[in-house]
């Protein structure tokens, strides 16, 4: 595919404040997020509860791009409608995640490398056939003081592994969502946050450069600069917002057409603040969006609870959520909008 083409892609997964769907749980995490509203983790439930979100009512308006998994985009509505079928007709373009999943590193047990890159090619033209635009894949960086990681060797082969995916992705038509996630779990300060983000997104964009990506077809989904989850010092909206951009703006060159954020455990509300808080600091050299998966199903999933009857609230709720993200996306988000809903 020409490089114009890539860059259209990738433009138009973040551009007018829509953001993307992350809807590519493994089958194993969905089962654990469908488990969590007491609903089996079955191949229907699965397929009910992603038709639920993707049939969403002018979801469109709102969304750019929905991630799935390779069990979902060959799966289609109970009517028989393919979902890839049911996202291009509300505007929303399909995607795809293809790593395999982390596995424990060898040679540094307490850290994680990422899988798929046998056979990734092949993958990705049949992905490609399937209908698919984009796809991702995502690198897990620990922060563990005790354990002493990340190292240097766990960020540059995850590294590594990104930049060989993304190649491969653009060679075959397809824009790489690359996410390298410094994890928000543990007690670690925003300052190791910070610290541990820099290395990282040094690390990725050298590789990127060497591997030959051509950054104007990607879309980079990082880590906010934030706290973790357990640190007895959390700071303020404020600071992970201005942090955030202050280490974006150091590391990620000016020909990323747009970072499309992951949520990470942050809840719904605080990820769409944070969000707005950037967009507010502009101008800025990127799009600044979001690719979320708890942070935009969360209330939706739990609404739903696996009964038909509730259905119609859950899109709503789902439909809510993608609004406050737009909004957020183009800094016009207030917490009047949530009240107002
Ligand atoms: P969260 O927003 O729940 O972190 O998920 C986004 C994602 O796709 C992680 O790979």
């Amino acid at each position: 595919m020409a490089a114009a083409d890539l860059e259209a892609i990738a433009r138009k997964m973040v551009e007018g404040g829509r953001g993307i769907l992350a809807a590519d749980e493994s089958n194993s995490t969905a089962n654990k997020r469908l488990a969590s509203v007491k609903v089996d983790g079955t191949v229907e439930n699965r397929q009910a509860y992603r038709e639920m979100l993707f049939s969403t009512p002018r979801l469109g308006e709102y969304i750019s791009g929905a991630i799935l998994y390779d069990e979902t985009i060959r799966q289609g509505t109970k009517a028989g409608v393919p979902f890839v079928k049911v996202l291009n007709d509300q505007n929303i373009l399909p995607g795809i995640k293809v790593d395999a999943g982390t596995k424990k590193l060898p040679g540094s047990p307490n850290e994680t490398i990422t899988e798929g890159l046998d056979g990734l090619g092949e993958r990705l033209a049949e992905y490609a056939k399937l209908g698919a635009k984009f796809s991702k894949w995502r690198a897990v960086i620990t922060p563990d003081e005790k354990n002493k990681t990340p190292t240097d060797y766990g960020i540059h082969v995850n590294a590594h592994a990104l930049a060989r995916y993304a190649k491969l992705a653009q060679d075959a038509g397809l824009v790489p969502i690359v996410e390298p996630e410094v994890l928000m779990d543990g007690t670690h300060t925003i300052e190791t946050a910070r610290e541990i983000t820099e290395r990282t997104l040094h690390c990725v964009f050298n590789e990127l450069y060497a591997q030959k990506v051509m950054l104007e077809g990607i879309v980079l989904k990082p880590n906010m600069v934030i706290a973790a989850q357990d640190c007895p010092k959390q700071a303020s909206r404020e600071q992970v917002a201005e942090w955030t951009v202050k280490t974006l703006k150091r590391f990620v060159p000016g020909a990323v057409p747009g970072i499309a954020f992951l949520s990470g455990g942050q809840d719904e509300a605080e990820a769409t603040e944070h969000l707005n808080l950037m967009n507010k600091m502009g101008p800025l050299p990127w799009k600044i969006g979001f690719s979320y998966g708890r942070a935009l199903q969360h209330s939706s999933l739990t609404t739903w609870a696996g009964k038909s009857a509730n259905i119609a609230a859950a899109q709503r709720v789902l439909a809510h959520r993608s609004k406050m993200n737009w909004a957020a996306s183009t800094g016009k988000y207030t917490a009047e909008m949530e009240k107002a809903a």
